[in-house]
């Protein structure tokens, strides 16, 4: 924890001329390039919004509880360049960044997590690059969630271009618990022996919470199949 913090605070102070100049002379590109994984941010909301409303009209239930989508800043990118000690060029951030456009999907059962990523996956413009399924292996934290890089086509005035897309998705519990978890790791100010205190307090919520959605998920199984 603390070791994470002076880390960050290094890499702060290194985000160099080098990254600074690199960013000043391409404004242009840059700009071009954040908005084209805005533009895959939208195709990639839509898709989860057009599966939410097929589901709704064919099985009369919703599985998406909410969709939350963000933008990499560039003092993220600059960061992440120089953590992972990659080169500073637009080539570069467009082929090493996985997850400057994020979407975020919230269900309120595991099971429908499944359901969409499949879903996704099976349709002929999506490209998978990579799973992380810390559902199936949490994060020795607690950390629950199904992460996807997926690739897809946007389309512009004259030309296809392929944007990668980190896709999380969790339910309502986890995503609950992962914000909570975020705030003890940006936390400065806790003394170490309270962090480790609140670290395995964590870990315990994390476990009922996963044992919550396994219930939940049970009982709405059981009103579904009207099998009571
Ligand atoms: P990064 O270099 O940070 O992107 O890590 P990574 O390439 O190993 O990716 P990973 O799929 O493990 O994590 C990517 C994202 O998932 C993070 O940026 C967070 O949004 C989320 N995440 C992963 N682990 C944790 C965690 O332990 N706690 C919380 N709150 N979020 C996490
Ligand atoms: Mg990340």
């Amino acid at each position: 924890m603390i070791k994470e913090q002076i880390r960050d605070q290094i890499i702060k102070e290194l985000i160099d001329d080098n990254i600074i100049d690199m960013f000043q002379n391409n404004i242009r590109p840059i700009n071009q390039l954040m908005s084209y994984y805005r533009c895959a941010i939208m195709e990639v909301e839509t898709k989860f919004k057009v599966l939410d409303e097929q589901f709704s009209l064919q099985y009369d239930r919703n599985p998406i509880e909410t969709i939350k989508s963000r933008l990499k800043s560039p003092e993220g990118i600059a960061k992440k360049l120089k953590r992972k000690d990659f080169p500073f060029s637009i080539k570069s951030i467009e082929e090493n960044i996985n997850d400057i456009a994020g979407v975020r999907v919230i269900c309120s059962f595991p099971e429908d997590i499944y359901l969409l990523a499949e879903c996704l996956l099976q349709q002929d413009d999506v490209k998978l690059i990579e799973v992380k399924d810390y559902i199936k292996n949490p994060k020795p934290n607690g950390y629950r969630s199904l992460h996807l890089i997926i690739e897809i086509p946007i389309f512009l005035a004259n030309e296809k271009k392929n944007m990668k897309v980190e896709v999380q998705l969790r339910t309502i519990a986890m995503d609950f618990w992962a914000s909570l978890e975020h705030k003890l790791s940006y936390k400065k100010d806790i003394p170490e022996e309270k962090t480790d205190i609140l670290s395995k307090e964590l870990f315990e919520c994390a476990e009922i919470s996963a044992d919550l959605d396994s219930r939940m998920e049970k009982i709405r199984n059981s009103i579904l199949k009207n099998n009571w």
